[in-house]
């Protein structure tokens, strides 16, 4: 702004002025960077639309915090064996196995990491023809210009060398090792305290939000089917679900990537699976989840990143992000969970999705996470829960934003691909090939899903069913717009 005014300065002027012109600007422009220097974390705090992350300027942060972050995060990043420096400027930890934070927490104090491969869900069905989609990364590129077609045929050769983002440095963590996205200050300074990084915002009962039209009524109705659905804190989804009541021991669906745009630093736009059970209006909810989330706050940048979540007690105390605090125990040295997935799909262009697999060993009981059709990431263990560490009751497929009507009007913080769900393949997202594990570790394909979006003038959901893509749906929205306002 400055250097705008000083310019259109300079073009006024004669030629006698134009030495104190350029002095005025090198003034200007000193001052800038002075002016810079000193409010880049107001920025941060205040940014709208286009989000820039900037390194916080560490004097503003008093030394006792600075402190305490540190300390925090010298518990949290594990010593390297070696590291990896990702070209998005994530710094990537090859951690021995037995060091991994999972291992920090009182309960798996002795736990022995398993070893032995759990056995995996057998698919049911002969329509699990999706299966021939190998990828050892976990990425299918669908070319397609038919959803069908995409799936069937193109690109089984020449598309899965995508990778995650840091595998582009060429360097592999050692056997042995896990890839573990290391936790920087800035990381921690963007969250509002240490205790909240990491964590998903605490969810509040529904009942101080307002809805735009009339589901309010139909929505606490259904609540008690649908347990995720609170919409406190302007979190907003676009679901499908199984009914409640159910055994339930896995969960599985392919899920399209995109990079939807964020308005305000403290919003997110995640598109994931929920293995839920326990009671959905007490304090006991136990939740499982994966998928891809664009979360400025959490990583800095605005790209998907592959990630977990759980909780024991509905978001309350326990449970975090990732490997942000003790739980998850990694047991691939390939995928690092929280870094970017690349590349991702664009509109009318090339499809790329992940394929997400929840499942309880029905041997040992730990709850495990598979990327791709071949892939373990690692397993939460059957230790760290109540209501999970027997069964699922509820599984939900889809996206969730947060809303925070900044400037009091919805923001335009985009889920799936930003376009509603009727725009279908190469411009809405989907999720395709829903699947859940039923109590003899078989995969079956879910036989009909309910939905639900809590305004559909922001983002909604339409499922449907095929051959090729069995229980499927497109689901998302631009949320601002002439009706979401
Ligand atoms: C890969 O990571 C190493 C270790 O951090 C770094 O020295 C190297 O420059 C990186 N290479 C590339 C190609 O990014």
């Amino acid at each position: 702004m400055m250097m705008m005014i000083a310019t259109s300065t300079i073009n006024i002027g004669g030629r006698k002025k134009r030495e104190q012109y350029l002095f005025l600007i090198i003034f200007l422009c000193i001052c800038t960077i002075f002016f810079q220097r000193f409010s880049l974390s107001v920025e941060a705090a205040s940014n709208s639309g286009s989000l820039k992350y900037t390194r916080h300027n560490y004097k503003q942060v008093s030394s006792l915090r600075l402190q305490r972050i540190e300390k925090h995060l010298n518990k949290i990043n594990k010593p390297a064996v070696i590291t990896v420096q990702s070209p998005d400027g994530d710094i990537i930890d090859c951690v021995h196995k037995r060091k991994q934070p999972a291992l920090d927490h009182p309960l798996l104090k002795n736990h022995k990491i398993q070893k032995e491969a759990p056995e995996r869900p057998k698919a049911m069905k002969k329509k699990m023809k999706h299966t021939n989609d190998k990828d050892e990364e976990g990425i299918n590129n669908n070319n397609g210009d038919e959803a069908a077609a995409a799936v069937e045929g193109k690109g089984k050769e020449g598309a899965w060398v995508v990778h995650q983002t840091w595998h582009r440095n060429g360097t592999r963590c050692p056997r042995g090792t896990v890839p573990i996205r290391r936790s920087t200050v800035d990381d921690v300074l963007r969250a509002k305290s240490l205790f909240d990084y990491g964590k998903k915002k605490q969810q509040q009962p529904p009942n101080n939000f307002n809805f735009n039209n009339n589901l309010t009524a139909d929505l606490s109705a259904r609540r008690t089917n649908a347990p995720d659905v609170v919409s406190g804190n302007g979190h907003e989804h676009a679901i499908a679900y199984t009914g409640s009541l159910q055994e339930v021991y896995g969960a599985r669906a392919t899920i399209n990537v995109w990079t939807p745009s964020i308005e305000q630093a403290n919003e997110f736009s995640l598109s994931q699976i929920w293995v839920l059970s326990g009671s959905f209006d007490g304090s006991d909810l136990n939740s499982i989840e994966a998928g891809w989330q664009v979360s400025p706050e959490l990583y800095g940048d605005n790209s998907p990143r592959l990630f977990t979540y759980w909780t024991t007690d509905s978001y309350q105390a326990t449970g975090c992000y990732n490997l942000l605090c003790s739980g998850f125990i990694q047991t691939n040295s390939r995928i690092a969970i929280g870094a970017s997935i690349s590349p991702v799909s664009s509109y009318a262009s090339n499809q790329y999705d992940v394929t997400i697999l929840i499942w309880k060993d029905p041997k040992l009981g730990n709850w495990w996470m598979g990327f791709g059709d071949n892939t373990l990431v690692g397993y939460w263990p059957a230790d760290l829960f109540t209501h999970l560490a027997e069964k699922a009751t509820m599984v939900e497929w889809g996206g969730e934003v947060v809303n925070t009507r900044a400037n009091g009007e919805h923001t335009a913080t985009q889920m799936g691909s930003g376009h509603f769900a009727e725009d279908g393949f190469g411009k809405a997202s989907y999720f395709r090939n829903l699947e859940i594990v039923d109590s003899d570790n078989s995969l079956s394909s879910v036989p009909g899903v309910s939905t639900l979006a809590e305004n559909t003038n922001c983002y909604n959901i339409e499922s449907s069913y095929n051959n090729e893509w069995g229980t499927h749906f497109y689901y998302g929205g631009p949320g601002k717009n002439s009706r979401c306002p």
